[in-house]
């Protein structure tokens, strides 16, 4: 026994000091930079890295301990930035082990070079004083006004110098350190008065050459600025995306660029966030459109934001598009019609738009460096007509260049792309890269204006220049190109170059966005689409509504690249996400609420109603609720597509709507899903358990309040899709050719058969047409008259007015959205069965009302592109015009009109 007790006690002691030995060996391994210590000329940017899986690094430059001193940082992915002499201290740490030695490296920089401000050069009028700074911290600066070589002897920079009037003033400088720093070059500013030197701010005199001032300017730039004119400055003082480069001696201001195509997104500063752009096109509206351009336009006024990064036209390819949610439609002409309304309001108002991303950037995987293969006609009848009719309609200042290549060639840099904007749509902009998206001088010499966000690496173009890759002329094109935009600009105009006064502002003051407030709202209202009722809405005789679902009580905020929530998803992620005040955002609760409906939001045994509710729940909820609303919710963000699942229910939202319906049926109670979707989704496979359905969107700040009314019947819904929802996903023409993350190319085999053009030919695979929507009451198309039925394709200005007459024949009042159609009978090249070339919302129409809406249509609704001869034709011969309230063929042929037209040459 005793044995025993001794065998177990050796035992014991050996397993714990081998224990103890163990953990006095596992010592992290002590970090190693990627730079050693040493002397350098420019700032170092210093990797760590410990060969222990799963360590945290900290350091110091300060000399202080990293593993205890209260200014010690992590080290990120990024690595640290060393921009002056220090010793840089670092330690690596796990739990449970012990920390590794402290490990030391000493790195002498080099001083920057001190640079003025004004920049030097001729000045019409020398500017008062220079003001000198160097980006090392700590650093001293010595200058002399003489001619002399600066010394530490030298005078030492206390604040501005004083320029002399009338004489050519030269200041040479040194910036120095005393820790061993080597000191910085001699560096020599000379500021030369010239009486005659032209001013960009001669554009504003009334008799003005705008082209002549603008080439006399660019040729009394350097080519240090222009090199910097081209190159975006990455410094904005306001949180906005980019801005350009200042030239303050030729009156040059900077522009500030700012998302984005669903509000103004600045970091840092509130705005008011509306409904996302395809929800926007399902108003129909275009007057609604330009009245949220206008509204954006003052929001960014207010900012002092210049240019805005919107609208976003890029076609819904495919539902599971990851940025669909920011464009318009799978159809290029609401797509166009719907981008020239956004940028005529806020261009009117004096602040630029930028369509984007131009072109054929339709799907979000590997979106920066995947080839998208496109046929001409495609192209042309597809993914540039949006482009070229908002160009015609609206003059966009400037456009953006998508990521992606097309056929082989990346959009920034596409001869094609910019000759048919430039040349053949009339575009007078400017071109810029997506951010991040320019790789190659080359692009300058093929219409390209502007890199951003540009930053440092614009002294490659100088490179370029030397070698002959691109030649001085070529920037010239794109700097008057950018000049030609400056000068619209309000910061041009008053001669802003310091925004701090705008940098300071925070919050829309409340007059303004009390205004805004209410269109938003208003945008959401028409923008909402009725897609089922069953005898359900309006509420009737409803004072208690259930309102179910997580996301109902959801609140996710800040959050900068997902679709943030409180409540709902009122807005999509990237770069549509606005900053909101999210006081301000209104939840479906509080809607209901201030609607006058109690909310019933969770069981009996206080949880909020919500996915994975059983049965019992359901059912002590339908007795406590005279409706069911369950909310269904789809984020969208930029950078990826979404997933075939995220079309589908999940099977905790499958069974909870099996069990509230069923629940709430019993009782004989119905059932409303409220889609709070950034994209299609697919609802054949539950709609049938449920009474009503309607899509929500991503309605904005007030979308819910908006919801609120529609569902009381204080507006009649009035919303109708602008993309064909199929049944499944597996329907729809793209399936199984969108990319994945690292495909490198992807052919469009669909070719211009995109959406309903596709739908028509298989209208077994539809859920809900494209152009589809119900309303509270009911329309009747009376008539369709056209002022002629023969098409003279001889003249080149040729139109056919169509005046169709529409009366509302229902109980309430109500807007329909009046769709045209053209449809070639006898063509002899293959064309899709019909296509939108016009469409219009009615007034209100109270019940008995009629309003005859004019459409003109001209050569171009006729034709189709043809890739033979590079043009659009169109053949002689019928076809049929035919006006209704969807583009489904049956109901058309039911409820629309038709009229045959013969064109003849
Ligand atoms: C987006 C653009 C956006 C830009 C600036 C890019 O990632 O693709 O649409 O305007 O960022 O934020």
């Amino acid at each position: 026994m005793k044995k025993r007790w001794y065998l177990l006690i050796v035992f014991l002691i050996s397993i714990s000091s081998l224990l103890m030995a163990n953990s006095v060996a596992q010592k992290v391994s002590p970090p190693v930079a990627s730079v050693p210590s040493g002397t350098y000329d420019t700032t170092q940017r210093v990797s760590l890295f410990s060969e222990t899986e799963g360590a945290t690094i900290y350091y110091t430059i300060d000399g202080s301990d990293p593993l205890t001193s209260s200014t010690r940082q992590k080290v990120s992915s990024r690595g640290v930035q060393i921009q002056t002499t220090c010793v840089l201290k670092a330690v690596a740490v796990k739990e449970g082990m012990e920390p590794s030695d402290i490990v030391s490296y000493k790195y002498f920089i080099k001083v920057a070079e001190p640079t003025p401000n004004p920049s030097p050069g001729e000045w019409k009028e020398l500017p008062k004083e220079i003001i000198l700074s160097s980006t090392t911290p700590g650093a001293v600066i010595y200058y002399t006004t003489d001619g002399s070589l600066p010394t530490r002897q030298s005078i030492k920079y206390t604040g501005p110098i004083k320029l002399e009037k009338g004489k050519t003033n030269t200041i040479k400088a040194i910036a120095v350190k005393e820790d061993g720093s080597p000191d910085s070059n001699v560096v020599m500013f000379v500021y030369v008065e010239n009486p005659n030197l032209i001013l960009l701010t001669d554009t504003l005199r009334p008799d003005a050459n705008e082209i002549y001032v603008i080439n006399k300017v660019i040729s009394e730039m350097t080519l240090d600025e222009k090199v910097r004119m081209v190159w975006g400055a990455a410094t904005s003082q306001l949180g906005a995306a980019g801005n350009t480069y200042a030239i303050p001696r030729l009156g040059i201001t900077s522009m500030e660029l700012a998302d984005g195509p669903a509000g103004l997104r600045l970091r840092g500063h509130e705005a008011t966030a509306w409904p996302n752009p395809m929800m926007l096109a399902s108003t129909w509206n275009t007057e609604i459109l330009e009245k949220v351009g206008a509204a954006i336009a003052d929001e960014a006024k207010f900012y002092g934001i210049d240019i805005m990064l919107g609208p976003g036209m890029n076609i819904h390819r495919d539902p599971l598009g990851g940025r669909v949610f920011e464009y318009y439609s799978e159809d290029p002409y609401v797509t166009g019609k719907m981008a020239a309304a956004w940028i005529n309001g806020l261009q009117d108002n004096g602040v630029g738009a930028t369509m984007k991303h131009y072109a054929a950037n339709n799907s979000e995987n590997n979106r920066m460096n995947i080839n998208v293969i496109v046929s001409e006609r495609a192209l042309r009848e597809i993914y540039l007509t949006g482009f070229e009719i908002a160009t015609k309609e609206s003059n966009p200042w400037a456009a953006m260049s998508a990521y992606n290549k097309i056929n082989g060639t990346f959009g920034f840099e596409h001869e094609y792309l910019s000759k048919m904007l430039r040349d053949v749509f009339g575009f007078k902009g400017l071109i810029m890269s997506d951010w991040g998206g320019y790789h190659n001088p080359i692009s300058f010499k093929n219409g390209f204006d502007l890199n951003e966000p540009g930053g440092a690496g614009s002294d490659n173009l100088k490179n370029a220049i030397n070698n002959g890759i691109i030649t001085e002329k070529d920037l010239d094109r794109a700097i008057s190109n950018i000049l030609n935009v400056v000068i619209k600009t309000e910061t041009f105009k008053n001669q802003i170059y310091d925004k701090s006064e705008f940098a300071a502002n925070q919050k829309i003051p409340s007059s303004i966005a009390a205004i805004h407030a209410d269109i938003s709202k208003e945008a959401a209202l028409e923008g909402i689409v009725l897609l089922k009722n069953d005898e359900t809405l309006p509420l009737q005789n409803v004072s208690t509504v259930a309102l179910i679902g997580e996301l109902a009580y959801k609140s996710e905020l800040p959050s900068f690249w997902g679709s943030p929530a409180k409540g709902l998803y009122y807005e999509g992620g990237g770069s549509a996400a606005v900053v909101v005040d999210p006081e301000e955002v209104v939840t479906l609760q509080e809607a209901f609420s201030s609607g006058g409906l109690n909310v019933l939001t969770q069981t009996e045994k206080g949880e909020y109603l919500k996915e994975g509710m059983g049965k019992n729940d359901a059912i002590y909820v339908a007795k406590n609720s005279d409706v069911g609303i369950i909310l269904i919710g789809r984020p969208g963000t930029e950078g990826r597509d979404n997933t075939p699942e995220s079309m589908k229910l999940t099977a905790e939202e499958f069974a909870l709507i099996r069990n509230v319906s069923e629940a709430y049926h019993s009782l004989g109670k119905k059932v409303i899903v409220l889609l709070n979707v950034a994209h299609p989704i697919e609802t054949d496979d539950w709609d049938d358990y449920v009474d009503s359905i309607l899509y929500i969107g991503l309605p904005g700040t007030y979308g819910a309040s908006a919801v609120t009314d529609i569902l009381l019947g204080n507006v009649n819904p009035s919303g109708k899709l602008v993309d064909t929802w199929p049944i499944k996903y597996e329907y729809a023409p793209t399936y199984g050719n969108m990319p994945e993350p690292n495909q490198s190319e992807i052919t469009y085999t669909e070719d211009i058969y995109v959406g309903y053009r596709y739908y028509d030919m298989n209208p077994q695979y539809v859920k809900y047409p494209f152009g589809y929507g119900l309303s509270y009451t009911e329309f009747k198309y009376e008539s369709i008259v056209l002022d002629k039925k023969t098409f003279n394709l001889t003249n080149e200005d040729e139109t056919i007015v169509v005046k169709v007459k529409v009366k509302n024949t229902g109980q309430v009042p109500g807007k329909e959205v009046v769709q045209l159609y053209v449809r070639a009978d006898d063509s002899t090249a293959e064309r899709p069965y019909k296509e939108l070339k016009g469409f219009a919302k009615t007034k209100l129409l109270n019940p008995g009302e009629t309003e005859v809406i004019t459409f003109t249509l001209d050569k171009r609704s006729f034709a189709y592109f043809d890739e033979v001869v590079h043009d659009w034709i169109v053949e002689p011969g019928v076809y049929t015009i035919i006006v209704g309230g969807t583009s489904e063929n049956e109901v058309l042929q039911l409820t629309g009109l038709s009229e045959k037209v013969l064109a003849t040459r």
